[in-house]
């Protein structure tokens, strides 16, 4: 009865995706890469277009009606975003193009003005290449020394070892809410106040979790949030950063010009206000409006929802792909610990890459790759692997499908003798 009702989701959402219903290789598109970026829904198009015909202006600028409208949509986006997350003030919202200029910005702004030679930052081993190469440029320049958290047995974050990297040095911790490549939901709110204990900021990317399960970060306690807005349904060129106001208000601007200022004199400036001083030039004004239309195509859903839903198709991917022969699949069994919607997998014998080119000719799109997780590739020991990823709008015939498509690729690999 639970799983009819939760399957209803995608039934009841797939038309809102036109991109879904076309034929790739002559076959039907199964689309199992919106862990890199989710597909748009027509709201969204919608939004984005009505921005370009009618409104299209720059914002905070002119006197006149679009400037007006631009601006009122603009500022709007940046509320909807705002309740989205249960921030509690609208000038913690900043807009970037994605998260990971967004982790930039809290590293060459907070990380700059704030690290000393010696102090240190923890990482863990699989964070995203966005949450790891700001730091270690950070550590470059300042002298701050990074230190990472490995994976248990299971290939889920080490809690115990977290503590025992915790010190009085620690001014940071910087950690991925969900994995993109093991699927692990980490203990983040364990995270953040063993942290906090300790006097360290915490930084949250949650790129791979905004789009799927309800977030609050003022229940969360995090100093600091990044999401991308491509994941969760909004237009490429959109992200955000979150930060705690106090916060915010201490770190000096990023990028400097037009926008983010109070007054310019030849040789120096006073900036703006939150959140402008962080919104250097003419923003993606269109994107962030049509990522304020998919917050709300989001929320008309709820995230309880679509959380639910994919909790149930999570397991299915993970059950299915299990049973096919010489598959490995990344991370800890859902009787382990909680995972999120997406797989990374190798099949024994065969390379991942080979794997992906062979379902794209079945109209199955799956990633393979190290996922920008080198470093994590590298401690399990391998060099790269496939990944299939899901979202509401997924079905379960689309995971018995893919899972066919997977097993007449090995068959075909065996019978040439790869395998
Ligand atoms: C966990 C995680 N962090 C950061 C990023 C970077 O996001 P963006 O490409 O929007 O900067 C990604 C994108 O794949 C991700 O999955």
């Amino acid at each position: 009865m639970v799983f009819l009702q939760h399957s209803s989701l995608a039934a009841e959402r797939r038309s809102d995706f036109p991109i879904l219903n076309q034929q790739v290789h002559d076959r039907p598109l199964i689309y199992l890469d919106s862990a890199a970026t989710s597909q748009k829904p027509q709201a969204v198009m919608d939004a984005l277009d009505h921005y370009y015909q009618r409104d299209n202006a720059n914002v905070h600028r002119g006197a006149h009606a679009l400037s007006a409208r631009a601006t009122t949509a603009y500022e709007g986006a940046r509320d909807k975003v705002a309740a989205f997350i249960g921030a509690a003030s609208r000038n913690e919202i900043v807009f970037t193009r994605n998260a990971s200029e967004a982790i930039n910005l809290v590293a060459y702004t907070w990380g700059m003005s704030t690290l000393k030679p010696g102090d240190e930052i923890i990482l863990s081993v699989m964070e995203h290449h966005s949450n790891l190469v700001p730091w270690q440029m950070m550590a470059q320049k300042t002298g701050a020394v990074l230190k990472h958290v490995p994976l248990t047995a299971t290939e889920e974050f080490d809690l115990v070892a977290f503590e025992g990297l915790l010190s009085d040095r620690t001014r940071l911790v910087a950690v991925v809410h969900v994995s993109n490549t093991l699927g692990c939901v980490n203990p983040v709110a364990e995270i953040i106040s063993r942290a906090h204990g300790i006097g360290a900021k915490v930084l949250i990317d949650a790129c791979q979790s905004a789009p799927h399960l309800p977030l609050d970060v003022q229940a969360l306690d995090c100093d600091w949030l990044v999401a991308s807005g491509h994941k969760m349904c909004g237009p490429t060129g959109s992200g955000f950063l979150y930060g705690k106001l106090e916060l915010l208000e201490a770190m000096p601007p990023f990028l400097g010009g037009g926008e983010m200022i109070h007054e310019v004199f030849l040789d120096h400036s006073t900036y703006a206000e939150l959140p402008h001083k962080f919104e250097a030039g003419t923003p993606a004004i269109g994107e962030a409006i049509a990522l304020g239309a998919a917050i709300d195509y989001l929320t008309a859903i709820g995230m309880d929802r679509i959380h639910a839903y994919e909790q149930e198709l999570t397991a299915y991917l993970f059950k299915k792909l299990s049973q096919v022969e010489g598959v490995r699949i990344y991370g800890p069994t859902p009787e382990q610990g909680e995972r999120a919607a997406l797989a990374a997998f190798n099949v024994a014998g065969l390379n991942a890459s080979d794997l992906s080119t062979l379902l794209d000719h079945e109209g199955v799109a799956i990633r393979s790759g190290h996922h920008c997780t080198q470093p994590l590739h590298r401690a399990l020991g391998i060099t790269g692997s496939a990944r299939a990823s899901l979202y509401f709008y997924n079905t379960h015939a689309e995971i018995d499908q893919f899972v066919a498509a997977l097993e007449s690729t090995i068959a075909f690999f065996r019978d040439m003798g790869t395998v």
